[in-house]
């Protein structure tokens, strides 16, 4: 701690010294504690005041309707004397069972009547205090030690006909007791009280952490070899049952994408293989078997396009890696003119490919975008389709609503529905058989398609019968 302080002026300058190293110090210890430690302290400390300022209330409530009742039953009993009194039936010897003290004052201020070992001769009260106490008309405390009476004494005064006078008083001590023993039951039993919810919420925020600590557990693991480990998942729906799910999600997500960059690389490698192997086997039948130069010059044009093809595969991995890397974001968004963009690209095609903009000379067709990207999903097209068909390709370009879009058709031999999807995959060709100079990876339609997404458009692949229909709907800006 105290090297911790010492070498926290570095971190802190501002802070003036003394009373804010202590707090800091304090702060920081606090933080350090665990989540189990703090909520029940702060659950605690919170139960505390409550419980401390339920006691004061109840304390006083209790007093004062104690109080109340001693009034209430003196009154009782002075309006009973009152009564007797304006009759003129009062008995010599007042009798009182629940020792309530009676005097009775006539107008010249002496005693007529008292109850049994009640002074006869003082009253309890002098004349001036009867009156005020009349005025008042409610009870008031009296001190018995003058009258021989060691207690403090609750008096209440009436006044009956012909100038008379009734005094009744209690004890009032024993009031003051039965208050003291409620206190002392509550200074006890308040600390016992507050332990045991201490306790109480010490297990149960214990309890409701467990779920936590096995999450916790169950994250440390899973480990590089055992990635399909999931976190355990609590039986109850509550926050740690949701952030579980969520983690199990997320560890799914991780792990698919995962798979993808093994399977990538994997599929890639294997693509290298065999132009490498090509190029190798080239080389080493022109060196076991050396001819003239016409044989060097096959040689050289075999090992080209060994190479271009082998060029080509890199470019196109190179332009999934960038995709990936994005996470479907685009590194360029300008606005791209497709009626311009389309015919210059397919210019290189010559007669191959047929264009087509609709409402030509008119509006522009204009998305945003990345130009090369655009292109390349153009040219990806057109290749698939000169691969396969018979008659010139055609490219049309026109908008609908508030897409602008793009179909390349061919009428070759179309793709069977059920393959429509699945060719979209990475390093998915559908006829591997044929000759190796004519196809590529597998990679082009895959690039198309995840350029498109980056774009916020769709592509898909539908029957042009015959032949096939690329269309690519991307949102006019
Ligand atoms: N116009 C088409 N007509 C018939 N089949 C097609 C057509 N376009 C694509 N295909 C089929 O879909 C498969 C996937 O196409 P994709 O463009 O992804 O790969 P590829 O053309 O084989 O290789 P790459 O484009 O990487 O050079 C092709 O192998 C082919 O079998
Ligand atoms: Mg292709």
């Amino acid at each position: 701690m105290a090297a911790e302080s010492s070498g926290a002026p570095g971190g802190d300058g501002r802070a003036e010294p003394g009373r804010s190293t202590g707090a800091r110090r304090t702060a920081g210890w606090w933080r350090r504690r665990s989540l189990r430690f703090r909520l029940t302290a702060v659950a605690s400390a919170v139960l505390a005041v409550a419980l401390a300022v339920s006691a004061h209330v109840m304390m006083g409530v209790l007093a004062r309707a104690l109080l109340d009742r001693t009034d209430e039953s003196l009154y009782q009993r002075a309006r009973g004397v009152v009564s007797l009194a304006d009759a003129g039936r009062l008995p010599g010897e007042l009798t009182s069972s629940d020792g309530t003290l009676i005097q009775v004052v006539d107008a010249a201020g002496r005693i007529t009547h008292a109850t049994t070992g009640t002074d006869r001769l003082v009253p309890l009260l002098d004349a001036r205090k009867r009156a005020a106490s009349l005025t008042e008309g409610r009870a008031r405390f009296l001190d018995g030690e003058p009258y021989g009476i060691p207690h403090l004494l609750r008096v209440r005064v009436l006044s009956a006909d012909r100038g008379q006078t009734v005094i009744a008083a209690r004890v009032f001590s024993e009031v003051e007791t039965s208050v003291a023993t409620a206190g002392r039951v509550l200074v006890v039993g308040t600390p016992l009280l507050l332990v045991l919810l201490a306790a109480v919420s010490w297990v149960i925020v214990g309890r409701t952490l467990r779920p936590i600590a096995a999450l916790r557990r169950g994250a440390e693991e899973i480990t590089g070899t055992a990635r399909s480990r999931r976190l355990p998942v609590p039986e109850s729906r509550d926050e740690v049952y949701s952030l579980a799910t969520t983690l199990n999600a997320m560890l799914d997500r991780l792990e698919r994408a995962d798979a993808r960059q093994r399977s990538l690389v994997s599929d890639a490698a294997h693509e290298l293989r065999s132009p490498l192997a090509s190029i190798r086997l080239q080389l080493e039948v022109a060196l076991g078997h050396p001819g003239g130069a016409d044989d060097w010059r096959e040689t050289a044009e075999g090992v080209l396009e060994d190479t271009t093809r082998l060029t080509r595969l890199a470019e196109d991995l190179l332009a999934l890696a960038r995709l990936d890397e994005r996470g479907g974001a685009l590194a360029r968004r300008e606005p791209v003119r497709l009626d311009d963009l389309v015919p210059q690209t397919v210019e290189r095609y010559g007669g191959a490919v047929t264009v087509r903009i609709a409402g030509e000379g008119g509006a522009a067709v204009t998305v945003a975008g990345d130009a090369l990207d655009l292109g390349r999903v153009l040219v990806n097209l057109v290749d698939n389709a000169l691969r396969h068909t018979v008659s010139p390709v055609l490219v049309e370009l026109r908008t609908e609503g508030a897409d602008a879009v793009l179909t390349v058709a061919d009428d070759g031999p179309g793709i069977p529905e059920a393959d429509r999807e699945r060719v979209f995959d990475r390093f998915t060709r559908l006829d591997s058989a044929r000759s190796r100079d004519e196809g590529g990876a597998g990679l082009g339609l895959a690039i198309v398609r995840e350029t498109v997404d980056a774009h916020g458009g769709a592509v898909h692949l539908e029957d042009a019968s015959p032949g096939l229909r690329a269309v690519v709907r991307l949102p006019l800006s």
